[in-house]
């Protein structure tokens, strides 16, 4: 009996400036196999699907478990996490591409280093380190820890900004993951001290406004976190803040 296989199409580049390129390949199939197997196997036999040896396809993981992000790519046009990726569930050729929205390190890499920049802009951290003891902190309500997990689920893995029609050459939108982590950072005990400071940055240019509502990121989020959801809550926010604002004194820097 012929030996079953998989057949892939990848586009190649080497390198930001370079010439976008597509490349079939077929790997030797295996039941429960995902992508990162296929890629695997690409890289121990670089050989194209008629025979052709070839420079060994560049891609990244890393925990190979949802949990990193570093495998985002886009799976027959959809942007995904290969690792989990399960090959009987697409239809083949199965097609892979870099993520559009980020510029192209090489092949399957792409620089998402824009993403971590918008979440330092927006000052996504909790103010913990210094040279004295704060304390435990405040207690938290069960049912604030609940929904505050869901969001700390990010992984930065750029799929939501990649889905996001308004992050593009035309927009300096932030994108829908920096703004639920805003959401995040501001509903917890101690960061919600420096609330302000991160609603000034989500009001500005590239903020909260730039956002169509065409819910794009929500059904690709592999975490499930409900990302339009957060935007309209931080809507809100924005609205009282914005009333505060102009009856107060700016908030404390950080
Ligand atoms: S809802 Fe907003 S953030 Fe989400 S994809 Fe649409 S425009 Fe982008
Ligand atoms: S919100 Fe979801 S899709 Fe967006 S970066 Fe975080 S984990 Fe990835
Ligand atoms: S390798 Fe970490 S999310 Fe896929």
């Amino acid at each position: 009996m012929a030996e079953q296989k998989v057949h892939l199409k990848i586009r190649r580049q080497d390198g930001l400036n370079g010439q976008a390129y597509w490349q079939e390949f077929k790997v030797p199939y295996e039941p429960g196999m995902n992508v990162i197997t296929c890629l695997e196997e690409i890289r121990r036999n670089p050989k194209t699907a008629a025979g052709k040896p070839v420079a060994p396809v560049a891609w990244e993981c890393c925990c190979l478990e949802e949990v990193c992000g570093a495998c985002s790519m886009r799976i027959n046009g959809t942007p995904q996490q290969a690792c989990s990726a399960l090959v009987e569930d697409f239809q083949q050729p199965i097609t892979l591409e870099p993520l559009d929205t980020f510029p192209i390190v090489r092949d399957l890499i792409v620089d998402r280093s824009e993403m971590f920049r918008n979440l330092i802009r927006v000052k996504a951290w909790v103010p913990i380190d210094g040279t004295y003891d704060l304390g435990p902190g405040p207690r938290q309500p069960a049912k604030e820890q609940t929904w505050m997990y869901v969001l700390s689920r990010c992984m930065t893995c750029g799929c939501c900004t990649d889905a996001c029609p308004q992050v593009n050459d035309r927009h300096e939108f932030i994108g829908p993951a920096i703004l639920s982590q805003v959401r995040l950072f501001n509903a917890h005990p101690t960061g919600k001290m420096h609330a302000g400071v991160r609603m000034d940055a989500v009001m500005g240019p590239g903020g909260l406004t730039e956002c169509g509502n065409a819910q794009n990121c929500v059904e690709v989020c592999p975490k499930e976190i409900p990302l339009t959801q957060s935007i309209s809550e931080l809507g809100r926010d924005t609205l009282a803040y914005g009333i505060k604002r102009f009856f107060s004194k700016p908030d404390v820097e950080m």
